[in-house]
């Protein structure tokens, strides 16, 4: 299995490119089922194990799908089933986002329960409440949903999520796209990404208002059409590299990234120590060499301070000047990196869902290895500054969600590389 070697201690500096938002195309792409026509996704992020998976689903649906580099399209204009089964979607978590869509179009769907990062329990229950709310009679069966429509297609209706849910906002925001009448969905989630659907869904002719805020209205339309969509800027790994930046020293521009979508974690890096500024698309982010403070972190839904950037936060507390308490609120066991990054020299202790982090003079090399796709990048931060040679094993995480992350931190000054084994 491949892994990532990092010998800790470079700077680095020059220009990464951020890619388009995995959260954000793995959605687009099920949107494409809403319609005959065919869609066009600029800056869809590429070699991204993820979106490899949701291609492999879409087309065994019966999707027509091309890639030319950053540029994918589908045509979802001839379906075949409406059965997503449990060989692909157990890959990817993302991929329960077929289930509005298919169900909206087509009045039924059978969809596996999904798997993806081992970060939770992340149960479903809101998704497949919501579509019941919409008229949908849903059967839990061996492991899959099956879900049919009412006679005349799902019913518009007043939704109240009792928790904050991006994918649960996501599936029923596209399945009340093509509903009879208007669908509220009250405490909504409001993350960027959700946003960017909102306003590909309105390009197609879907009658929404209110995204970004607790309340999203959709008027149901009879069909929608095909269009041309640039997925918005992924906000993750843009925080992740400036994080890298942060802990390494040096001056880094990240090309297509947008300082108003990370409010909340550059407010605490920057009480840190690490600025940034907008300069056009682009954010540049300088610092000194010299200890970071420690600050407390809590994990909220958007626009506080997003889960899939505690762990990389929390590498770079391992080296701050005093101690900081993470503590995460959306996912109950996201605190696999824990252990790793003791096992590199950290002094970390978990209580319960909160973590204190001890700042120590410095890191030690390791071979390590992580269960989920943030836990992996943080391990990467970790190495970049740690003495000696950092061995990442299961990049295969990794390789879900962060687009050329050796190429992209190699070409800006870590000696970084991917070794076979
Ligand atoms: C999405 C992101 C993930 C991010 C998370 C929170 C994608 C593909 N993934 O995941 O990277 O960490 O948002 O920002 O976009 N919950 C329920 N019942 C449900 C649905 C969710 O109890 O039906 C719970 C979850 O277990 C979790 C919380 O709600 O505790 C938030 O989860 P949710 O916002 O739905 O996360 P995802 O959409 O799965």
């Amino acid at each position: 299995m491949d892994s990532i070697s990092v010998i800790g201690g470079n700077q680095l500096n020059g220009t990464i490119p951020i890619s388009g938002a995995k959260n954000c195309a793995l959605k687009l792409m099920c949107a494409a089922l809403l319609t005959q026509e065919e869609m066009h996704f600029e800056n869809s992020p590429n070699s991204l194990r993820d979106m490899d998976s949701q291609t492999e689903l879409l087309e065994y649906l019966g999707c027509k799908i091309s890639r030319d580099k950053s540029l994918m399209s589908i045509n979802a204009g001839n379906i075949q089933t409406y059965t997503a089964p449990y060989d692909i979607v157990r890959k990817m978590r993302g991929s329960i986002l077929v289930l509005g869509p298919l169900l909206a179009r087509f009045g039924e769907a059978k969809v596996s329960m999904p798997g993806g990062c081992a970060i939770g329990t992340r149960p479903v229950d809101l998704h497949i409440k919501g579509l019941e709310e919409m008229g949908a009679s849903i059967i839990l069966e061996e492991g899959y949903i099956n879900a049919t429509a009412p006679k005349g297609g799902l019913q518009g209706t007043k939704i109240i999520f009792p928790k904050v849910s991006v994918g649960a906002t996501e599936n029923l925001m596209m399945a009340a796209t093509l509903a009879k009448g208007e669908t509220v969905l009250v405490n909504s989630a409001k993350e960027p990404e959700i946003i960017d659907l909102g306003e590909c869904l309105i390009k197609m002719g879907a009658k929404i208002s209110g995204l970004g805020s607790e309340t999203i209205r959709i008027e149901g339309v009879k069909a929608l059409s095909g269009v041309r969509h640039s997925v918005v800027p992924d906000r993750i790994e843009a925080g992740t590299y400036i994080i890298a930046a942060g802990m390494t020293g040096g001056t880094l521009r990240l090309q297509n990234a947008r300082v108003e979508h990370l409010s909340a974690p550059l407010g605490l890096l920057s009480q840190s120590g690490i600025e940034v500024e907008q300069e056009g698309n682009d954010i540049i982010v300088h610092r000194e060499i010299g200890r970071l403070q420690a600050i407390d972190v809590m994990t909220e839904p958007y626009p506080g301070f997003p889960t899939d950037l505690q762990a990389q936060f929390m590498a770079m507390l391992t080296l701050a000047e005093g101690a900081g308490m993470v503590t995460e609120t959306i996912f109950e066991n996201r605190f696999m990196h824990v252990p790793e990054l003791n096992r590199m020299g950290a002094d970390i202790t978990v209580q319960g869902n909160s973590a204190i982090v001890r700042g120590v003079g410095r890191l030690h090399g390791a071979e390590v290895m992580a269960t989920d796709l943030r836990a992996s990048v943080a391990l990467v931060l970790a190495g970049l500054v740690a003495e000696g040679e950092t061995i990442i094993n299961r990049i295969y995480h990794l390789e879900r969600g962060y687009e050329d992350i050796v190429g992209k931190l190699g070409n800006v000054g870590a000696n970084i590389k991917r070794v076979g084994g």
